[in-house]
């Protein structure tokens, strides 16, 4: 496995400066990559940390070129996209609907086909965007994701065989009620990308958080989950980052962990 790529952790004061500064992080990997390839490839993940996020990438006004930007899924629930629980429904309802993206540029997982055949069907559907034809991994641009208490990021979940996974792109995660079996991107995806951001806040992600930056290769699923060769960061609010105690530099008012 190639060396993994640098690692940068931001604290912020408030859930707002995080977002601002995540908005700030997205229109510049936006600008390089059409810059360098003529699009931009985002992978989103659901949850409720990245709605504030959405919202505000949402807000008219940031020249985004939204006719080059090419929007996929990190995971998704099999449920409708009508259902609460739908990362898609979500992430259609916060951002899609209020932006010019093209209908052509959005690549949802079809949920609706159940588990097996949708994550199938992603992985065949990524192979073809990306021309991934002969098991290369397919490089995105940004992947955006969060942090469970458990340690899942995406539908990467501790000890479930999908973290096992490196010939597909895309595999099925069969999870216990209340909660839906589910399609995630794998890690060797994940891993590839140029940029991995972590949204991460609230009180409860502090233990989890901690066991990320302390134990990089060793840690929970969000922990394996970062750029092999790229940028992976952290942004999270003071609440998450109450527990971190690795080196800190002060700058702008805001806490940055130079990670190893
Ligand atoms: C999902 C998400 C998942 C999420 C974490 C954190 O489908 O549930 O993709 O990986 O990022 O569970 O969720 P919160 O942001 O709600 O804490």
């Amino acid at each position: 496995m190639k060396a993994p790529g640098k690692r940068a952790l931001r604290v912020f004061r408030t859930k707002e400066a995080l977002d601002g500064f995540m908005a700030w992080e997205w229109t510049v990997a936006c600008r390089r990559a059409v810059a360098r390839s003529g699009r931009f490839t985002a992978a989103l993940s659901g949850g409720t940390t990245p709605v504030s996020f959405y919202v505000r990438l949402a807000a008219p006004g940031r020249g985004l070129p939204w006719d080059r930007t090419y929007i996929f899924q990190a995971d998704e629930r099999c449920v409708p996209s009508d259902h609460p629980d739908s990362n898609f429904g979500l992430i259609e309802s916060k951002l899609l609907r209020h932006i010019p993206i093209p209908q052509e540029n959005i690549y949802a997982v079809r949920a609706e086909l159940g588990p097996e055949a949708a994550a199938a069907e992603y992985d065949a559907r990524l192979r073809d965007f990306f021309g991934s034809t002969n098991g290369e991994i397919p490089r995105f641009d940004l992947i955006l994701l969060g942090m469970g208490e458990d340690g899942h990021t995406a539908s990467l979940f501790p000890g479930d065989a999908a973290l096992a996974e490196t010939r597909h792109l895309a595999a099925a995660v069969a999870r216990a009620a209340p909660d839906h079996d589910r399609v995630t991107l794998t890690l060797p995806v994940i891993r590839a990308a140029r940029v991995v951001a972590f949204l991460v806040a609230g009180a409860n992600k502090a233990a989890v958080l901690k066991s990320v930056i302390d134990a990089p290769e060793k840690g929970p699923p969000a922990a394996l989950a970062r750029s092999s060769a790229g940028r992976t960061f952290y942004l999270v609010d003071q609440e998450a980052g109450s527990r971190l105690s690795s080196r800190e530099q002060r700058s702008a008012g805001e806490r940055v962990h130079v990670l190893q």
